[in-house]
């Protein structure tokens, strides 16, 4: 069977970054997902923080009652947040971990001790139409626990794979790329769309692009980063193009395959 689309969701947070770095309204996030949309993304991520150190309330509901694309929430799994995400309605929501004095989501969400709090957030969302994806590490009781919970999607974290990958260590790298395969299969087996996202650049996105279980791939801060040297639209163009490379690789392979 060949491989689904891979689909690539642009996670805009840090263009609120910037523009919080100044206040006022430049550069403006909405105009960064209309751009990223233009450019070949299929959906918009966002993540509104507890702390709102980029994306804000007003960004979440200009983005939703504006994007021609699907705007997946990424949010704790607070009732805070399941307030604010029952009124907007976005398409998805990605519920993450997230502590304060991080600098960006270091681990995955701890589903297996997410017990009842989580299962409820998780219900509330499913019933208002929103499908629901946990952010978690590839490890296979995390993938058991998000079926167990209802969720519809993971999105795997490729946040140590990527280190691996920067630090030039290939033995931890093939096994970080080993663990993220066999988590993909299993979480498909499980009966969960499969995502996967953190820390993907032009180097590392060929790798889990070419894991045929995994239909989208959520990359921010890589591309607003390449933006400064080349633009957003030929950051993510080429981006969509080694993702596109990769894909059709994998298709030959299952092809070529007994
Ligand atoms: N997916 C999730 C769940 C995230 O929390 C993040 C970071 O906000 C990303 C994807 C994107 O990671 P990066 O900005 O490193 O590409």
């Amino acid at each position: 069977m060949s491989p689904p689309f891979l689909r690539l969701g642009v996670n805009i947070d840090h263009v609120a970054t910037i523009r919080n770095a100044r206040g006022g309204r430049h550069p403006d996030p909405l105009r960064a997902a209309h751009l990223a949309v233009e450019a070949g993304a299929d959906g918009i991520t966002a993540h509104l923080r507890e702390d709102r150190r980029h994306i804000s309330d007003r960004d979440i509901a200009r983005l939703k009652s504006e994007l021609t694309r699907p705007l997946n929430l990424e949010m704790a799994a607070t009732e805070e947040m399941l307030a604010i995400a029952l009124r907007h309605v976005p398409n998805a929501c990605c519920l993450v971990p997230e502590r304060r004095e991080e600098r960006t989501t270091e681990g995955g969400l701890d589903v297996v001790r997410g017990g009842e709090p989580l299962r409820k957030i998780v219900h509330s969302l499913r019933d208002a139409g929103i499908r629901v994806s946990l952010f978690i590490e590839a490890d296979p009781r995390s993938i058991e626990a998000s079926a167990a919970v209802g969720a519809d999607i993971v999105e795997l974290h490729t946040g140590q794979y990527c280190e691996r990958a920067l630090e030039d260590d290939a033995k931890g790298t093939a096994k970080e790329v080993e663990r993220l395969r066999h988590a993909a299969a299993l979480a498909v087996d499980a009966g969960l769309e499969v995502h996967a996202g953190h820390g993907l650049t032009y180097n590392t996105v060929a790798a889990v692009a070419r894991m045929p279980q995994i239909v989208e791939l959520n990359i921010g801060h890589f591309l607003i980063g390449e933006a400064i040297f080349g633009g957003l639209h030929s950051a993510i163009r080429h981006m969509r193009t080694l993702m596109d490379q990769a894909r059709a690789e994998s298709k030959r392979s299952s092809v070529a395959a007994p």
